[in-house]
């Protein structure tokens, strides 16, 4: 949303009016990024949060090129006057930069929570390496989450990330849940389609409850028509049993 490497306000009202029926459905966790529409999109975010923003939980993301202390405190700020917002939720690395020594960058992390600008530390596209990196980088704080990409076709965190983060008690934010609309594009998916057929609900919906149901992880489907965004709110609320979700499982290996 806010375009994509630049700013964009082509699709600005259907955007806002997509995140407003979202937060009206009960849908409270916004993930955007500094990076995205060259900054537009945490505009987008700000204009549709907006009165409702202690009802939100707010991530947005630091680029890999900002990661030097006074480069984290300047994108901090930034991104808070672009989200018209005191404070950040959830404040991510978005790609590990093997040139600036973690520490530093998690140093400025801290002081930013002790500022009370930032609620919680996360990172993105961290391997397991990286983040225990991250981790042992933190003095006074828990690393909270690692935002990747998780999705029934690629299923490669599951090896090691998975079950590190779980260990560890770091939320794993699935980015790409719904494998960026393919998901709903195949023909047919006999498996999928059984059990969508079996509780009442869509693929995109099973696929959805499919990766929350896994401990740690959230998922973060990105959404802007209206009807999209309904069907992904109604992936949540209830849960595959054990059975069916083995069963998926299986079918994707
Ligand atoms: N950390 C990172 O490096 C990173 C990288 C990529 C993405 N992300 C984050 O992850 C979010 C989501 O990822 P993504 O946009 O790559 O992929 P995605 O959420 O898997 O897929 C988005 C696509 O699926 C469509 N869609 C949404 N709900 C649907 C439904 N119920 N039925 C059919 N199609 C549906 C959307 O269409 P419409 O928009 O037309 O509704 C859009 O084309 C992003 O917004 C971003 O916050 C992070």
């Amino acid at each position: 949303m806010g375009g994509l490497s630049t700013e964009s306000d082509a699709r600005d009202s259907e955007s806002i009016a997509a995140l407003r029926h979202g937060l009206k459905l009960g849908l409270r966790f916004i993930d955007t990024a500094e990076m995205y529409g060259g900054g537009h999109s945490e505009e987008v975010v700000a204009k549709s949060v907006a009165s409702d923003r202690e009802n939100v939980f707010l991530a947005t993301k630091v680029s890999a090129e900002h990661l030097s202390r006074d480069g984290v405190l300047k994108a901090c700020a930034s991104s808070l006057r672009r989200l018209q917002t005191h404070y950040i939720d959830l404040y991510q690395v978005h790609w590990p930069n093997p040139r600036i020594p973690i520490t530093e960058t998690m140093k400025a992390m801290e002081q930013l929570v002790e500022e009370g600008k930032i609620r919680h530390i996360g990172v993105s596209n961290f391997s397991v390496l990286q983040t225990r990196e991250a981790q042992e980088a933190l003095s006074k704080n828990y690393l909270a989450s690692n935002q990747v990409e998780y999705n029934l076709i690629d299923r490669s965190i599951e090896s090691e990330l998975l079950p590190y983060c779980e260990k560890e008690k770091i939320t794993i934010i699935a980015y790409s849940p719904l494998a960026r609309g393919e998901i709903s594009k195949r023909d047919r998916w006999r498996i999928l389609d059984n059990v969508a057929s079996k509780y009442g609900k869509t693929r995109t919906q099973i696929a959805l409850n499919w990766l929350i149901c896994k401990n740690p992880v959230v998922a973060i489907p990105k959404a802007a028509s209206l009807e999209h965004v309904t069907e992904n709110a109604g992936a949540v609320g209830w849960r595959l049993n054990p059975e069916d979700e083995r069963a998926i499982d299986l079918s994707f290996k």
